[in-house]
C-alpha cells in the first residue's frame, strides 16, 4: 500500500524528514522503497527493493543532503517488486512519486515510445513523469507542467513531483483514489499520503480535493485548480492523540478500513493484470489447460464475511470459467463426508489465514488428494503455509473485528481467479478479456465514487436505526451481498437482521413484513430486475419501508421505495462490490448511533481460531 512524503525548507533537513515519514507509513505494507533530494541543481534518486532498513543501508553507503526531496514507500501495481520499479521515477529532469493506478497506461505508453521517449520501468508512474518532462523542456514551469500532464490521465492518482529546473518547489495533485495531505510550518512545507507521515512536523494541514493542485515552497502552500487558478482550502488543525493517530482520523478501524478500500483493492489487482498480454499473473500459480479441463468441481470453504465472498465467486466462476463451484460452511464441510478427490480443488477463503474451521477443511481437502488453492490476508498464516497455492489478498491489516476491506479484496481475488481459469480453458474471446480487465482496473476509481454516498446513507440510518428487526434482499450475485449486509448490521449494531435471496421471501419471511421491518433491497440492474421489482412491490403492499440499492438511472425505482441509494453499474460480476459500500456505511452508521463498540462488538472475535 504506497505512501508517499515530501519536504522542502530548511538545509540539510529533507532526508531526516523523508525516512521519517516513510517509517510512519510503514504500517500499510510496502515491498520498496527510495527518496529523491535536490543535491546543488541534480536530484539524486536512492531506492531498494524490500523493507526501509534496504533503503537506510543504500543511504549509508551513498548518503543525500539536502533541502528539498520526495519519499515513497511501494505495493507494487504495474511492474513486480524490483529496485527498478521502485519510486522515485525519473525523465529529464523531472522526478516523481505516484499513488494510484493509471488506467490508459496503455495508450500512453505506446504515444510516449513513438515520441522517443525511453521508458526505463514498467510503471505506470514513469509515463507520468515522460509526460511532464515533456512540458518543462519546452520551458513550462512545473506546476503547469503537472496540470497539463494530469490533464491526460485517466484513473486514480495522488502525486509528488519536483523539477531540476524548479529548484524551489514540490508539486502535489490529487484525483481520486488515494489521499494526499499538505502542511505548512515556519518557511518549510510537507507532502502526505497520509496525515500521520507529517503529524510531527506540523499540525496545520489541507487535504487536497479531486482535481487539487499544490505548490509548495518554504513560503508555504498554494491550491489551484485544473486551470491554475487560486482555490481556497481551509488548513484543518489536527487535535490527534497517538491513538486516532493509528486510527488515521477515523472515530472506528471500522470506518476507516470503508474509506481504506479503493486502495486495498488497487493492491489486490496489483501486478497480476498484464493488459498487454490480455492475461493474468496469479504471482506465478499455474494452470495448464489440461489441469483447468479436467477440474472436476471446486469447492470453496470459509466462515463468516469471507464465505459470503465465496458465494459471490461462485457466481463470477461457474459463470465465466465453467466449472462447478460449491460453497461450504467451513464447520460444516468435513462433517458431510464431501466427494472429493485429485480432480478437484478446494480453496479456504480467510483473512486472518487460521481461522480453525477453515484449516479443518483444507486438511478434509488434503487428505482426500485434492488441490489446495487459499485466498489469504496474512502470510505466514497455518492456513497459507498448508496450502498448495496462496493467492494474496492485499487489504492491510484489518483492525475491526468487523471484516469489510478483507471482504471486498477477497472478492477481488476470486474474480482474478474465474477470469484465469476462463482465458485458460479459452472461454473468453479477446475483446471479452480486454473488456473484463479494464472493468477491473476502473473497479478502486468507481469504489473512491461510491463512499460519496456516506453521508446519503447516514441520514437514512437516522431514520432507521431504532428498528428492532432487518429484512436484506438480493437476487442473483446480490443475494451473497444482502446476506453480508444482514450480517454486517447484527454483528455491530446487535439488531435482528436476515439476508435472503428475494424470491424466497414468499415462502416465510413475508410473514414477518409490517411497518416495523424496514426491508434493505440490492436492486440492481441485471437478468433479474424485474423479477426484484415485483418482491418488492409485495413489500409495499403489506407497510414495509424498502431501502433500495440501486444503479444509477434507474428512476423507476424511486416509485417502488422510501429511500433510494444510487450506485454505478459495473457490469454483471463487479457491481457487487459497490453494492457492498452501502451496506457496509448502514451498518457503521446505525451501530454508531445505537452507541455500541463498533471495532469490538460483544462475544465477537477477529480471529476465531477454536471450532
Ligand atoms: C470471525 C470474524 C469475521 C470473519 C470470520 C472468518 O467470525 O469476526 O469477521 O469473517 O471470522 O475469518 P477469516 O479470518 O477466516 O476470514
Amino acid at each position: 500500500m504506497c505512501g508517499i512524503v515530501g519536504y522542502v525548507g530548511r538545509e540539510h533537513r529533507a532526508m531526516d524528514v523523508l525516512l521519517d515519514g516513510l517509517r510512519r507509513l510503514e504500517y500499510r505494507g510496502y515491498d520498496s522503497a527510495g527518496v529523491a533530494i535536490l543535491e546543488g541543481e541534480k536530484i539524486e534518486v536512492r531506492r531498494a527493493k524490500g523493507k526501509l532498513i534496504n533503503l537506510e543501508g543504500v543511504l549509508r553507503d551513498k548518503p543525500l543532503q539536502g533541502s528539498v526531496g520526495l519519499g515513497h514507500t511501494r505495493w507494487a501495481t504495474h511492474g513486480k517488486p524490483s529496485e527498478r520499479n521502485a519510486h522515485p521515477h525519473r525523465a529529464g529532469s523531472v522526478v516523481i512519486v505516484h499513488n494510484g493506478i493509471i488506467e490508459n497506461y496503455r495508450e500512453l505508453r505506446e504515444e510516449l515510445e513513438a515520441a522517443g521517449c525511453v521508458v526505463a520501468s514498467d510503471t505506470d508512474t514513469e509515463l507520468i513523469a515522460h509526460l511532464i518532462n515533456l512540458g518543462v523542456r519546452e520551458g513550462k514551469e512545473l506546476l503547469t507542467a503537472v496540470r497539463e500532464a494530469c490533464a491526460r490521465l485517466i484513473g486514480s492518482f495522488a502525486l509528488g513531483a519536483m523539477s531540476e529546473t524548479d529548484p524551489n518547489h514540490l508539486v502535489a495533485a490529487k484525483h481520486g483514489g488515494s489521499p494526499i495531505i499538505v502542511g505548512q510550518g515556519e518557511k518549510q512545507a510537507f507532502l502526505g499520503s497520509d496525515i500521520p507521515a507529517i503529524l510531527p512536523y506540523t499540525r496545520e494541514m489541507i487535504s487536497l480535493y479531486d482535481g487539487d493542485f499544490a505548490l509548495l515552497s518554504e513560503e508555504g502552500v498554494q491550491v489551484v485548480d485544473a486551470e491554475g487558478r487560486p482555490v481556497d482550502r481551509e488548513p484543518m488543525t489536527i487535535q490527534w492523540d497517538p491513538v486516532s493517530a493509528e486510527r488515521g482520523g477515523y472515530d472506528h478501524f471500522m470506518q476507516k478500513e470503508i474509506f481504506e478500500q479503493p486502495r486495498a483493492i488497487t493492491d489486490t489487482i496489483g501486478t497480476r493484470v498484464i493488459e498487454s498480454a490480455l492475461d493474468l499473473d496469479l504471482d506465478g500459480i499455474e494452470f495448464t489447460r489440461e489441469q483447468a479441463d479436467a477440474l472436476r468441481s471446486i469447492s470453496l470453504v470459509a466462515c463468516g464475511t469471507s464465505s459470503y465472498a465465496c458465494m459471490v465467486g461462485k457466481y463470477m466462476i461457474e459463470q465465466i470459467a465453467g466449472i462447478r463451484c460449491e460453497v461450504d460452511l467451513a464447520s460444516e464441510f468435513r462433517y458431510r463426508q464431501p466427494i472429493l478427490g485429485p480432480d478437484c480443488m478446494v480453496m479456504p477463503v480467510s483473512q486472518s489465514g487460521e481461522t480453525a474451521d477453515t484449516l479443518g477443511a483444507l486438511r478434509e481437502g488434503r487428505a482426500k488428494g485434492a488441490r489446495i488453492l487459499s485466498v489469504c490476508n496474512s502470510r505466514e498464516s497455518t492456513i497459507a503455509r498448508e496450502s498448495d497455492d496462496v493467492l494474496y489478498t492485499h487489504a492491510g491489516p484489518e483492525i475491526g473485528v468487523a471484516s469489510t476491506k478483507a471482504f471486498v479484496t477477497q472478492v477481488v481475488a476470486l474474480y482474478l481467479i474465474a477470469l484465469k481459469l476462463a482465458i485458460v480453458r479459452g472461454r473468453l474471446s479477446k475483446d471479452e478479456i480486454q473488456a473484463r480487465l479494464s472493468e477491473l482496473m476502473r473497479l478502486p476509481r468507481l469504489v473512491e465514487e461510491t463512499l460519496q454516498i456516506d453521508q446519503h446513507v447516514q441520514k437514512i440510518a437516522r431514520r432507521y436505526f431504532k428498528a428492532e428487526d432487518f429484512l436484506f434482499l438480493g437476487r442473483g450475485i446480490m443475494y451473497p451481498v444482502a446476506m453480508e449486509g444482514a450480517l454486517k448490521l447484527k454483528e455491530i449494531s446487535y439488531i435482528h437482521a436476515e439476508g435472503y435471496a428475494a424470491g424466497e421471501m414468499k415462502h416465510g419471511p413475508i410473514a414477518l413484513i409490517d411497518e416495523n421491518m424496514p426491508v434493505v433491497v440490492i436492486a440492481t440492474q441485471g437478468a433479474l430486475h424485474e423479477k426484484l421489482i415485483s418482491n418488492l412491490q409485495q413489500v409495499r403492499a403489506r407497510d414495509g419501508h424498502v431501502i433500495a440499492i440501486a444503479t444509477e438511472g434507474d428512476e423507476k425505482i424511486a416509485e417502488e421505495a422510501n429511500e433510494v441509494i444510487y450506485i454505478k453499474d459495473l457490469g454483471d460480476f463487479l457491481t457487487s462490490i459497490l453494492a457492498t459500500i452501502p451496506v457496509q456505511l448502514f451498518a457503521y452508521h446505525v451501530a454508531t448511533l445505537r452507541g455500541t463498540d463498533v471495532d469490538q462488538p460483544r462475544n465477537l472475535a477477529k480471529s476465531v481460531t477454536v471450532e
